[in-house]
């Protein structure tokens, strides 16, 4: 099981952003929660972020070439807006989970669209750090 996992713009600030929002964990602590937690062996967890569009275009692209079998986004704020990334996504054809730690249903109106949610195999919302678990173990469940 090898799964690549994208985070977008301002989450390498977790842990001190927002804290009332996104919590007091920084990304690095849920990156090893998470890996602490995926309990079966062989799992591969690719972790990427980046504060630049094109740069998670060019990730998701370079995808193809490392047999994943599904990837899990965190776009931030590029949700609402990039029919770049939209693209990209529909384009590799590689089934593709979207996550947020928040709730973008229950804040600010320009957060409830998101212009990825179908072009991805599922979003979830609002389940803060597990919400990148329930993703993963989505995957699992699907190739066991
Ligand atoms: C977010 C929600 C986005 O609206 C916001 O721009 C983020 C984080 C989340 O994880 O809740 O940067 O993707």
């Amino acid at each position: 099981m090898k799964i690549q996992i994208i985070n977008g713009p301002n989450l390498n600030l977790l842990g001190g952003r927002e804290v009332d929002i996104y919590g007091i964990e920084t990304l690095d602590d849920i990156i090893e929660w998470i890996e602490a937690s995926v309990n079966i062996e062989n799992h591969s967890l690719e972790w990427f972020q980046t504060n630049h569009e094109g740069e998670i275009i060019d990730k998701l692209h370079e995808s193809l070439e490392h047999n994943f079998d599904g990837i899990i986004i965190n776009p931030g704020a590029y949700t609402h807006y990039s029919y770049a990334i939209r693209d990209a996504i529909s384009a590799i054809k590689i089934d593709t989970i979207e996550v947020h730690l928040s709730d973008i249903y229950d804040r600010e109106e320009f957060r409830r669209n998101s212009v990825l949610k179908d072009v991805c195999l599922k979003q979830i919302v609002g389940q803060g750090k597990n919400g990148y678990l329930l993703a993963i173990k989505q995957f699992m469940h699907r190739t066991t």
